[in-house]
């Protein structure tokens, strides 16, 4: 799919060089956060700007390409070094120092923390980024990468006797390690009301009624009802 690119034409080397890297990087990773994952979080992520004129495109693109570079499931389980590793790599890269110092800072405020963790984010541009992150984790992709994800650690599908845990802190929730349908209740059901743009709120609703479907229809072939 071709999309409509609403950043300066200067800075589409710039970004043309980060995608490349970036998608070198997450090719040859399993399917809940591989390359696809990343384009498809840049594409939503552009998706919302077009309802949020003031929104500054070329930090939500950059930022949409970045957010995963350190995450904690694929770091050997390190907390709060995206910011870090970004500047890095945008460094590497020769990226301007004006628009790193813009997009690093905001990349570990996109992770999803605990159900009891709120959200602290420091402007729009990384709340859309956050939204488009979160939009690709709920809704059938959303089910897909987290069995994915459960499988790619050999978690169970589902346990009846292991119940869901509210988490009150970054690391309890990130060494969680129950099975998959837990992580429905962890995180995943609880992401509609922590959208923060108009449009993402507007995409999770459905997103969110399929996975409450999902489940329904999950429970009912577990106990054989017919
Ligand atoms: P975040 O940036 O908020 O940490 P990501 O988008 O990087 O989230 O990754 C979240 C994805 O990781 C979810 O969509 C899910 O597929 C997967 N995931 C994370 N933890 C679990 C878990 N305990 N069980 C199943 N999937 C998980
Ligand atoms: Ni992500």
């Amino acid at each position: 799919m071709r999309i409509f690119v609403p950043y300066p034409t200067y800075m589409q080397t710039v970004i043309e060089q980060i995608k490349e890297e970036i998608q070198k990087q997450f090719e040859t990773l399993e399917g809940s956060h591989d390359w696809f994952h990343i384009q498809r979080v840049y594409q939503n992520a552009l998706s919302i700007c077009e309802e949020e004129p003031t929104a500054d495109k070329t930090i939500v693109a950059v930022l949409a390409l970045v957010h995963d570079i350190s995450d904690h499931k694929l770091n050997g389980g390190k907390l709060n070094q995206g910011s870090r590793e970004a500047k890095l790599f945008l460094n590497k890269l020769g990226a301007p120092t004006d628009l790193i110092n813009k997009v690093a800072p905001l990349v570990d405020e996109i992770s999803f923390k605990g159900a009891q963790v709120s959200d602290q984010m420091s402007c729009l541009e990384a709340k859309i980024v956050q939204d488009a992150d979160r939009l690709d984790a709920i809704g059938a992709i959303g089910i897909a990468r987290a069995f994915a994800y459960g499988g790619s650690k050999n978690r169970p599908l589902y346990d009846p006797q292991s119940k869901p845990e509210s988490h009150t802190d970054f690391k309890a929730y990130s060494s969680a390690k129950s099975h998959t349908v837990n992580h429905f209740y962890e995180k995943l059901l609880l992401l509609k009301d922590r959208m923060h743009t108009t449009k993402g709120k507007r995409l999770a609703e459905e997103r969110h009624e399929f996975m409450r479907n999902f489940l329904t229809q999950f429970y009912k072939e577990w106990n054989a009802d017919s």
